[in-house]
């Protein structure tokens, strides 16, 4: 395996992602031993800042880490350095290659380079390009590109955007990320299905009558509606995220767990999901938006309402939708996703419901019997929880649900890494499982596309949910009319 020695270059370093979720992962795996020496962090971005103030900057992205500034060590700060740059300017490549090399020297990194785009993605191809252009590109060791999301908001843009990147970079130096792909209980996916017997073999359609997969948010839109109200929820959450969870839970079992065989694994669900046809898409897809509301007990504006650019907006802030695989293994099965902002918590779920008994003995004819289900947790408890049927403990033989619950936060995991603590490491040692490539985004924007022209045939009636609810009704009626519901997101 390699080493995790490298320079960081961070592109949009005084950014929101770098500030929340870079700067702090970067910290945890210092302080956990899993970089140590060989690292250095160079801040790329166009604020005239100097090396001293990006520090400081980077210091206040770890406060909520530690109890006071005096814990965090010279010895990591002092590997952050700064750079100020216009992505466009020959002279900042320059800049850069030149700081790069010094640092390369002084931290004996063997020449690798990491270049991180955390910023707006009209400028991811200007970079790439760039970045070989002026030399950047061919170090004396590994290098490689990771590229946030969003890449593209079609398929078109997307494939434009991936030309750019491709004429600079191969497809294995790309490292296209999807965070979700790093959180624990999606990773723990593949491991309940293929490392249990009683999972793996029930597996398909004879046994699972459907699988849902909810990530509901209560925030809005905040600082980002300008983006998100281009965006909506189904390119911003279902093309990536949703999707991505999907493949995992849809794959067969790659023959090895490396990246080209689970990948491959993915890019066969992607490419069996049964396309929505623009005309028939309410009978799959249905989206909706949030009017005023109230969250913990606080009003909350509706979405059109919280900035005047949004007014009369037609975005979607709730998508919930119906997708089906044609493969064997899962011909008939539906699988439900639903994500929405403004909704009464903020969790991230996978409910497999599997099929019931031919026949009830222990139930009256009135009486429901629970199917079994298997709960992946995926936030903000992390853990998996089984529903089964015993008997119920008064007079007489009666069945009645239980649960066998596993919570990972019984577990002593206060130190336990954060999406983007792992992607990063992965993508230092040169593992790429967890990301995603170019194939299962194209797949996945093909579907979008369809889904997106649909609605463009329509006007949609929002708002149509209450913010702090569980969105609009037509989300229950997409499950009822197949004989489902949904499971609930909270308590089970
Ligand atoms: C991002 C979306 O990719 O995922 C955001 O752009 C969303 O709109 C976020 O809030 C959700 O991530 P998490 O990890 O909080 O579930």
């Amino acid at each position: 395996q390699q080493e995790p020695k490298a320079v960081i270059v961070i592109f949009g370093a005084t950014g929101d992602l770098a500030m929340r979720k870079l700067f702090p992962s970067i910290y945890n795996l210092y302080y956990n031993g899993q970089i140590d020496e060989n690292v250095a962090v160079v801040g790329a971005a166009r604020k005239p800042w100097d090396n001293e103030t990006f520090r400081e900057h980077v210091k206040k992205s770890l406060m909520n880490k530690v109890d006071s500034e005096e814990e965090i060590p010279d010895s990591f700060l002092s590997r952050f350095f700064y750079e100020s740059v216009d992505v466009t300017e020959p002279s900042s490549y320059q800049n850069l290659q030149h700081l790069i090399t010094t640092l390369e020297e002084t931290y004996e990194t063997d020449g690798n380079r990491m270049f991180y785009l955390a910023m707006a993605p009209e400028f991811f191809g200007t970079i790439a390009q760039n970045l070989q252009a002026y030399g950047l590109k061919d170090g004396q060791g590994w290098t490689r590109l990771v590229i946030e999301k969003p890449f593209g908001h079609d398929l078109p843009s997307a494939q434009k955007l991936n030309n750019q990147v491709r004429e600079a970079f191969d497809e294995e130096q790309i490292y296209r990320i999807d965070h979700y792909l790093g959180k624990e209980m999606v990773q723990n996916i593949e491991v309940i299905r293929f490392a249990n017997g009683i999972f793996g073999h029930l597996w398909n359609n004879q046994y699972i009558s459907n699988i849902q997969i909810t990530s509901s948010e209560s925030l809005g839109v905040e600082e980002r509606f300008h983006f998100y109200n281009q965006s909506g929820a189904v390119r911003d959450m279902v093309q990536n995220h949703m999707l991505q969870m999907l493949a995992l839970l849809a794959m067969e079992p790659p023959i090895k767990l490396e990246t080209d065989e689970v990948r491959s694994e993915k890019i066969k669900v992607f490419r069996a999901m049964r396309p929505i046809k623009p005309e028939k898409v309410d009978q799959y897809f249905i989206r909706g938006q949030y009017g005023a509301g109230e969250i913990d007990g606080n009003p909350v504006k509706s979405y059109q309402e919280e900035h005047e650019a949004l007014e009369s907006s037609n975005t979607e802030t709730f998508v919930a939708g119906k997708i089906l695989i044609d493969n064997y293994r899962w011909a008939g099965v539906p699988f439900y996703i639903r994500t929405g902002k403004r909704m009464a918590e903020k969790a991230a779920k996978i409910v497999v419901e599997f099929k019931n008994m031919p026949m009830n003995l222990y139930y009256d004819e009135k009486d429901y019997q629970q199917p079994n289900l298997l709960v992946i947790n995926v936030q903000p408890e992390e853990g998996v929880t089984l529903h089964l049927n015993a008997k119920s403990n008064q007079p007489g033989i009666q069945a009645e649900p239980i649960k066998l619950s596993y919570s990972y936060n019984c577990k002593e995991r206060i130190s336990a890494p954060e999406a983007y603590e792992k992607l990063l490491l992965d993508c230092m040692l040169g593992d790429a499982t967890n990301f995603t490539h170019w194939d299962e985004v194209a797949l996945s924007w093909k579907f979008i596309d369809s889904i997106i022209e649909g609605w463009k045939m329509q006007k949609p009636d929002f708002p149509n949910y209450k913010a702090g609810s569980k969105g609009p009704e037509a989300a229950n009626q997409l499950l009822e009319k197949d004989g489902f519901h949904w499971w609930p997101i909270k308590d089970i």
